[in-house]
């Protein structure tokens, strides 16, 4: 029986992909977008979150079998702060009692290289506060120093994403209930985002030294799709709180292969 997915960001890039392949497979789809989309709704505000989900809730007819938020903006302000993060985490807790009268529920949530990024760590612990008014109030001051500075809302929005993922998935809330939480952390990937950066030579050398690619180089939005069409599905059943790095290699490139040893006891004398 075909699955019922809400997947906000579904007007462009890898959440339109993400609802074409899903789509095409013959599973049922309600998107969310500013615009183009099932559900018209602006993610940025408390209020616009709380319509999409009233409403995709709606004509789910009560049943939301999975949710991937994709919608997101890397611009150098408070608001990306607002959407990638308060617009995903709000939407997915208003979505949980949907969620919960599934058989088989799942969530997933796109991140980001950024989240390995310098942040900045004030913004960051604000926003898993829960406090929006304190995150964007210093989101703000970040973005009036100028763009070098205001990126941090968006490698900070990333990075708390990718540390609720952790957090919320082995709660109560998530996996009390049964329901795989993830995240994907995608590399350089060709969509409306990303255009303007690569379409000069200077753009995309200074996007590929951020994010080394040395497999496949530059990844079309449908690698990412089909593994948020994975995560999403009832066949992932154990995986829970992970930032699953696809990427072409960046993340091994700048990690290196030893990302065990945090725990390790000291070494003997
Ligand atoms: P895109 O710009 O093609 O699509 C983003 C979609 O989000 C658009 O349809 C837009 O209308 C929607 N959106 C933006 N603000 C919204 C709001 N306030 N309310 C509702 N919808 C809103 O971008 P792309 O590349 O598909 O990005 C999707 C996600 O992937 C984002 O979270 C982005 O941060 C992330 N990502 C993208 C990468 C890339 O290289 N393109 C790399 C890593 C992460």
């Amino acid at each position: 029986m075909a699955r019922t997915y809400v997947i906000t960001g579904s007007a462009s890039g890898i959440g339109a992909a993400t609802a074409e392949v899903l789509r095409a497979r013959g599973e049922r789809v309600i998107g969310i977008d500013l615009r183009g989309a099932d559900v018209e709704a602006d993610l940025s505000t408390a209020e616009g979150r709380a319509a999409a989900a009233a409403a995709a809730t709606e004509l789910a007819g009560g049943v939301v079998d999975a949710v991937i938020a994709c919608a997101g903006i890397a611009a150098p302000i408070a608001k990306t702060m607002a959407i990638n993060y308060f617009g995903v985490t709000e939407l997915l807790t208003a979505l949980l009692p949907a969620l919960r009268a599934s058989q088989a529920p799942r969530a997933a949530v796109v991140s980001s290289m950024a989240s390995l990024q310098p942040v900045v760590p004030a913004l960051v612990e604000a926003a898993l506060s829960g406090d929006e008014a304190a995150t964007l109030a210093i989101g703000d001051s970040l973005a009036a120093q100028g763009p070098e500075v205001g990126y941090a809302n968006y490698s900070s929005s990333k990075r708390a994403l990718s540390r609720w993922v952790r957090r919320a998935s082995i709660s109560s809330d998530w996996a009390g209930s049964g329901i795989p939480l993830n995240a994907v952390a995608p590399g350089t990937v060709t969509t409306p985002m990303t255009k303007d950066l690569l379409a000069t030579p200077e753009g995309a050398a200074m996007v590929d030294a951020a994010v080394p690619m040395p497999l496949n180089y530059h990844q079309p939005a449908t690698s990412i799709a089909y593994l948020l069409a994975w995560l999403t599905s009832a066949e992932n059943t154990h995986m829970a709180g992970q930032t699953i790095y696809c990427d072409g290699g960046a993340d091994a490139s700048l990690r290196g292969d030893d990302v065990w040893s945090w725990n390790d006891p000291a070494p003997r004398a």
